[in-house]
């Protein structure tokens, strides 16, 4: 079995069908990463307790766990939201292609793991612009034999790139519905970037019946602790931007028909069972998805 990265087609992209492979990256083999500046998605692999962060990244955090401790719960639910949400998709939705922007670094519950626990057949490209998760992609690329995944190297900020990259335009049939993913990444998006106009040119490529999955970080239940992290984000040349409820909610679902329950904290969002939940304020995340007519 082969273990390198296979190219597919243009530079930027991988794909693999089966093939286990575990993911072993050697970061400082790797160029285009910096460590010297905290990155999204190491903070967060460290806000989930797993292990591919920095020194610089570890920093940042810690201090924003000091102010707010809450924030790994934060990072917790909103995972559990993105496998709650893929499994509806997967599942009663009837979805069977994804493009999931903003990936992260592989970790437990991975899209194409939990959609294709219910659907062998998903396919799901990913798509993130940090170089530590394209090292990793491998772990993402460990598609069920009758499914398929691709990874490819892409900005947010040009939707346009992800959505005609010739690995997105093989793996997904734009004739069929798309669930696009967006998952705790538009808080990434400042509002000069115009982060409601990015969400509408990737929908306006998906074909009608597709979805979009969304959550976005809020100081709406703690302004204090919200605007503590947004200023050690910035501090460090990270642009992160809260969003209240609505603002989210205008900026991703307009012209969308949202699926119940709406727009709430991710952990109201069709919750397993029915044991207490943590606080709006220790989770502090809006999640939806909704249908495009
Ligand atoms: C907090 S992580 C979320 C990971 C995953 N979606 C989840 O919710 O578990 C945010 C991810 O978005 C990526 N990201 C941030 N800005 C981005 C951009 N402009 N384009 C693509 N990815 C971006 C980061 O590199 C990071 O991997």
């Amino acid at each position: 079995m082969a273990t390198a990265i296979l190219p597919l087609v243009g530079a930027k992209a991988t794909e693999r069908r089966a093939d286990p492979v575990s993911s072993q990256a050697d970061e400082s083999a790797v160029p285009g990463i910096d460590v010297s500046r905290p990155h999204p998605a190491r903070t967060y692999n460290y806000a989930l307790g797993g292990k591919d962060h920095f020194a610089v990244d570890r920093a940042l955090m810690d201090k924003m766990l000091a102010v707010t401790p809450a924030i790994r719960t934060m990072a917790r639910e909103n995972r559990a939201f993105l496998g709650r949400a893929v499994r509806y998709l997967a599942g009663e939705a009837g979805v069977r292609q994804f493009l999931d922007i903003g990936t992260g670094l592989p970790s437990a519950g991975n899209v194409h793991e939990v959609a294709q626990a219910v659907a062998p057949t998903a396919r799901v490209v990913y798509a993130d612009n940090d170089p530590l998760v394209l090292a990793h992609a491998r772990a993402l690329l460990t598609s069920g034999p009758e499914g398929r995944t691709a990874y490819l190297h892409g900005d947010l900020r040009d939707p346009l790139a992800i959505l005609n990259d010739p690995a997105t335009r093989s793996l997904l049939d734009f004739t069929q519905p798309i669930a696009l993913i967006l998952v705790a990444v538009l808080h990434f998006i400042a509002d000069e970037d115009k982060p409601g106009d990015i969400v509408a040119t990737a929908l306006d490529a998906l074909p009608p019946g597709s979805y979009l999955l969304a959550s976005h970080s809020t100081g709406e239940h703690d302004r204090a602790g919200g605007a503590s992290a947004m200023r050690a984000y910035r501090d460090q040349g990270v642009t992160f931007q809260l969003r209240d409820s609505d603002e989210f909610a205008r900026l991703a679902f307009a012209g969308l028909d949202l699926i119940p329950p709406g727009v709430v904290s991710v952990s109201e969002w069709r919750p397993n069972g029915t044991g207490p939940r943590p606080s709006l304020a220790e989770v502090s995340f809006y999640g939806g998805v909704a249908r495009k007519p």
